[in-house]
């Protein structure tokens, strides 16, 4: 080749670090933690409407009260307001108030929240500092790290997005008071995931401490958020663009998209997962890659949870034309990150992390969820 090539250092690609403060009270200290991070911003708050009644319109107002530029905004709760037309309104309204450069979002919510205004954040300007105050377990255990931005097309889920990796994350334990019990249960989901591919040790834990879990005792979710945290931010940092190991996270979730697929998106996203984790282990273990009684023993730890450890009947039928209509569309196999035995994540000799799993696999997998019933 003839010219030449001018090579151009990338100071924006290497990942920043973050803390994220954990604790039963961490939220009263959002102001001076945002100050010492982003001296002298200038603060779009950015919460579901539910949210902002029950917590981020008396932190927007602690922000001020701290000599903070504040001003909050909100949008309708739910998922179905994950889209490029929340987006596009928010960006507005930053736009009309005169938000500038010097500003930096913070995103109070769920993983709804933590989504979409980390969109907001990731393009408004070209990019704006990003708090996160995550609301619900789920955000708190997964949603609020990793740097995953993003919002919900007519084809998919999260399919229109941009790593943008926040400055700071305050989960405090207190918030999930007002939290519905299923939504507590749903992020549990993520956390026996987390214990089944990565940490034996922490799996048993979950499984000594599920009561004190979901009675929100504050010392028990502390210590479940920080080590959940602690397990995917080692994994983030090996990998953080998804080319590679972080493919383990994903445990459950190709059974469990194509579960939400065939109810419209109608089942809560732990829910799906916790099904799905117990067809994949199954699987797995049909397949030779996962040792037997591993997929037994998610199943026994997800109902200590309250959580399935079974598609709905209604939908096995519909499970397997849904995975392949998603192979369709994404012109491939699809694969699946096992663990080989609890705790620790399979690899195959060519050093990947995920495998393909054939559909007859997956069949068995299926009846076998169908024929165990749900009780102990
Ligand atoms: N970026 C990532 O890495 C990542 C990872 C996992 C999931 N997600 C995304 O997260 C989303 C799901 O997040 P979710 O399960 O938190 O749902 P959600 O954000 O919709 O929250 C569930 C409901 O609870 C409300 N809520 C939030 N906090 C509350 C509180 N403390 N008290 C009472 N109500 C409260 C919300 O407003 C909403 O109505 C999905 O869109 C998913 O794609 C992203
Ligand atoms: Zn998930």
């Amino acid at each position: 080749v003839s010219g030449r090539t001018v090579r151009v250092a990338n100071e924006a690609a290497r990942e920043a670090a973050y803390d994220v403060v954990v604790g039963p009270g961490a939220l009263r200290d959002l102001p001076q933690l945002l100050r010492s991070v982003l001296p002298a911003r200038r603060c779009a708050v950015i919460a579901p409407a539910d949210v902002a009644r029950m917590h981020a319109r008396a932190a927007c107002d602690a922000l001020r009260a701290a000599g903070l530029d504040a001003e909050l905004f909100t949008f309708a709760p739910g998922e179905a307001s994950k889209t490029r037309e929340s987006w596009a309104a928010l960006t507005d309204a930053l736009l009309a108030a005169r938000f500038g450069r010097d500003s930096c979002i913070v995103a109070i919510g769920g993983g709804v929240a933590g989504d979409l205004a980390g969109f907001v954040a990731a393009t408004y300007m070209r990019g704006l500092p990003l708090v996160q105050v995550p609301t619900t377990l789920l955000a708190m255990v997964d949603a609020s790290v990793g740097g995953k931005t993003g919002v919900d097309t007519a084809a998919g889920k999260n399919l229109v997005g941009a790593f943008h990796p926040p400055r700071l994350v305050v989960a405090d334990p207190l918030v999930l008071a007002t939290l519905p019990a299923d939504e507590l249960r749903a992020g549990l989901a993520e956390a026996v995931k987390h214990g089944v591919m990565l940490d034996a040790s922490y799996f048993a834990w979950i499984a000594d401490h599920v009561g004190d879990v979901l009675g929100r005792d504050a010392a028990a979710v502390e210590h479940l958020v920080a080590r959940s945290v602690e397990l995917k931010a080692a994994v983030v940092a090996e990998d953080p663009f998804e080319q590679g190991m972080r493919a383990v996270l994903n445990f459950g979730h190709t059974v469990a998209h194509a579960l939400e697929q065939s109810a419209d998106w109608s089942l809560a996203h732990g829910f799906a997962v916790a099904a799905g984790m117990v067809v994949e282990a199954r699987a797995g273990e049909i397949a030779g890659v996962t040792d037997a009684g591993t997929a037994a023993r998610v199943a026994a730890l997800l109902r200590s949870c309250g959580l399935p450890d079974s598609p709905p009947q209604s939908r096995l039928a519909q499970l397997l034309p849904a995975m392949r209509l998603d192979k369709k569309a994404r012109a491939a196999e699809p694969r699946f990150a096992l663990p080989r035995r609890i705790g620790e994540p399979a690899r195959d000799d060519a050093g990947s992390w995920t495998f393909p799993i054939g559909e007859d696999a997956l069949e068995t997998a299926l009846a076998g969820a169908a024929r165990e019933p749900r009780t102990v």
